[in-house]
């Protein structure tokens, strides 16, 4: 399939595009420089001039508590952005996999969210993500909604890298442990989005994060013994820890099998880093 993936600079686009061509796809790579999805006619005109057989989307304003400042930047990036791709598709009849969040739910569940829960963000980047869900879905049948958390990947800031750091710094370090969620490698989530357009599967939204759940504290002493780093990590609240942003107390997807557990996939990354 001819491939054309934004964002592809990011921490998932890194990862993702090699993965495609593996797999023997031709990708056209785009991030800001070339394709900025702000620019309506640039981007219309470029899906044109390349006519996709699918687009994956994963360009995004993605500072979550920056958001809370920047609301009409990440709404710009999240929704129109998100609009613009989606009618573009739609122009060349491309199918379409826009990457969404966890970040879209507001926590309240107890159980793990399918994707036939309602979302009810929290935060100004939950809300800007939905309202691109909700774009996609206006514009085009032909799309996937993939829904993922807590990402980490090795070309990117991450958790994973930032744990691995404090603690080889600090003589312990005190974790947020009431928030849940699961951990998701970018590996695993790109190897999910490709199973999911090389199966041809139904058009409509999809969870692909990490199997299992955890909350950061417990993440945080999982890295550290993969990393057989010895330093303490003690448990504390989210009030211990303030934040610009809301973030859901119980961000955990129902992944129906379609990522490694959690602590596999960390297992893979620590082990190749
Ligand atoms: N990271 C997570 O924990 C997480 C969790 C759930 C869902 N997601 C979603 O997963 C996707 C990939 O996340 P990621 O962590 O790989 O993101 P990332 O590393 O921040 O990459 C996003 C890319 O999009 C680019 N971009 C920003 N504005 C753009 C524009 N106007 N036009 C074109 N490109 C633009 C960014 O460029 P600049 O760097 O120059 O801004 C960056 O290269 C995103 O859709 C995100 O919302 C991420």
């Amino acid at each position: 399939m001819k491939i054309l993936v934004t964002g592809a600079n990011g921490m998932l686009g890194k990862d993702l595009c090699p993965l495609l061509e593996k797999h023997g796809h031709e990708v056209i790579k785009t991030d800001i420089e070339d394709l900025n999805i702000r620019n309506k006619p640039m981007v219309m005109d470029f899906v044109k001039a390349n006519k996709p057989d699918l687009i994956i989307h994963g360009a995004a304003y993605t500072a979550v508590d920056k958001a809370e400042e920047e609301k009409e930047l990440a709404y710009e990036v999240n929704y129109h952005g998100t609009k613009n791709l989606a009618k573009a598709a739609k122009e060349v009849d491309a199918k379409i996999v826009y990457i969404s969040t966890d970040y879209v739910f507001d926590g309240t569940k107890e159980t793990p969210y399918t994707p036939k829960d309602k979302p009810n963000p929290k935060n100004i980047y939950g809300f800007t993500k939905l309202e691109g869900e909700l774009a996609v879905q206006d514009e085009t049948p032909k799309h996937y909604i993939v829904r993922t958390s807590w990402l980490y990947g090795k070309n990117g800031k991450n958790f994973v890298e930032t744990m691995i750091t404090l603690a080889q710094k600090n003589p312990k370090l005190k974790v947020v442990a009431d928030q849940f969620g699961c951990p998701t490698y970018t590996i695993a989530l790109a190897e999910g989005i490709i199973k999911l357009i090389e199966d041809n599967a139904k058009f409509g939204t999809y969870h692909i994060c990490g199997g299992g759940q955890t909350n950061w504290c417990d993440f945080a002493k999982k890295i550290l013994e993969f990393a057989g780093i010895n330093t303490p990590v003690e448990p504390i609240n989210t009030t211990g820890f303030p934040q610009l942003a809301i973030r859901p107390k119980y961000a955990v997807m129902d992944n129906e099998g379609r990522c490694p557990s959690w602590e596999d996939s960390l297992k893979q990354y620590i082990e190749r880093r």
